[in-house]
């Protein structure tokens, strides 16, 4: 491939970078195009249709644009959206339910499976679907936590509110004896703490993100598109505020990044904390 073509990847908001951040340190090479929805965020109480319009545009966009594949970095998007977006376009689609779902019974040792997620997730029923699809009549509890995305969107993800809503989500988990948790929406993993500490200490929570950057991966050499040259910028856009996406790259991602044309770029590779944490 002559021309570093790049990997989209999206969600409604800020929680796509957990899973952009992965991609990053375990790709190097790879560039990231990430979209961040902020004008409509969140995601998780509008109707299905909704959200199929918004995917679809976005993945549209991107391969328009300097996409090779795509990563839905929102658990919604790939429940509700992937399956038809991936009827109509050419490129590799990659959504974060199958491997969640995988990565979940690979990391459980039994007992039911207890998903933590967005309404719209939870509404869909993908996760149990999924679960059930590699193990028949594996339990799967899953709570929707409306108050989460906010929260994160707002930078309050470490607040006493957060913990206080934490400990109503997992209540029902914890009265179900789970052991194995999902964190089935992306802006979750940014609670991690405050899960933990609402969560038995035995609980395992699971991100999906690992896994769904192992298939990114294994898709990229199948296909013969990973990128062989120098790693060239990230690039990083909002539909809304993007102040509050640059200092969320910037502190999360630990990336110097500079505006251009409305849209955020990363220093080259070589000399973002990335490469620095990447020795
Ligand atoms: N982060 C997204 C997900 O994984 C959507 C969150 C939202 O906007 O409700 O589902």
């Amino acid at each position: 491939m002559a021309s570093p073509e790049r990997i989209g990847v999206f969600d409604s908001g800020l929680g796509g970078l957990t899973v952009a951040m992965r991609i990053a340190q375990q790709l190097p090479k790879e560039s990231i195009h990430y979209f961040a929805d902020t004008l409509h965020v969140p995601y998780g109480p509008r109707p299905d249709s909704d959200i199929r319009a918004f995917a679809g545009g976005i993945v549209r966009n991107f391969v328009r644009q300097d996409a090779k594949a795509v990563v839905a970095a929102c658990n919604l998007s790939s429940a509700v959206a992937l399956e038809d977006l991936a009827q109509e376009v050419d490129i590799p689609l990659i959504g974060m339910i199958r491997p969640g779902a995988r990565a979940a019974l690979e990391a459980s040792s039994g007992g039911p499976i207890g998903v933590l997620a967005t309404e719209g997730t939870v509404r869909s029923g993908a996760y149990a679907r999924a679960i059930q699809a590699l193990e028949p009549g594996r339990p799967v509890i899953q709570v929707s936590c409306p108050n989460f995305v906010p929260l994160v969107e707002a930078g309050r993800y470490d607040s006493d509110e957060a913990l206080t809503a934490a400990r109503m989500y997992v209540f029902p988990l914890i009265q179900s004896r789970v052991r194995t948790v999902i964190l089935g929406c992306t802006h979750y993993p940014f609670l991690d703490k405050i899960l933990r500490a609402a969560l038995p200490s035995t609980t395992v929570l699971v991100d999906p993100a690992e896994a769904v950057t192992a298939q990114l991966a294994r898709v990229l050499e199948e296909r013969d598109l990973q990128w062989h040259g120098s790693p060239a910028p990230h690039q990083f856009e909002a539909s809304a505020d993007p102040g509050r996406l640059e200092a969320a790259v910037k502190r999360w991602m630990g990336l110097k990044v500079r505006a251009e044309n409305s849209r955020l770029w990363s220093a080259p590779a070589e000399d973002h904390g990335l490469a620095a944490a990447r020795g």
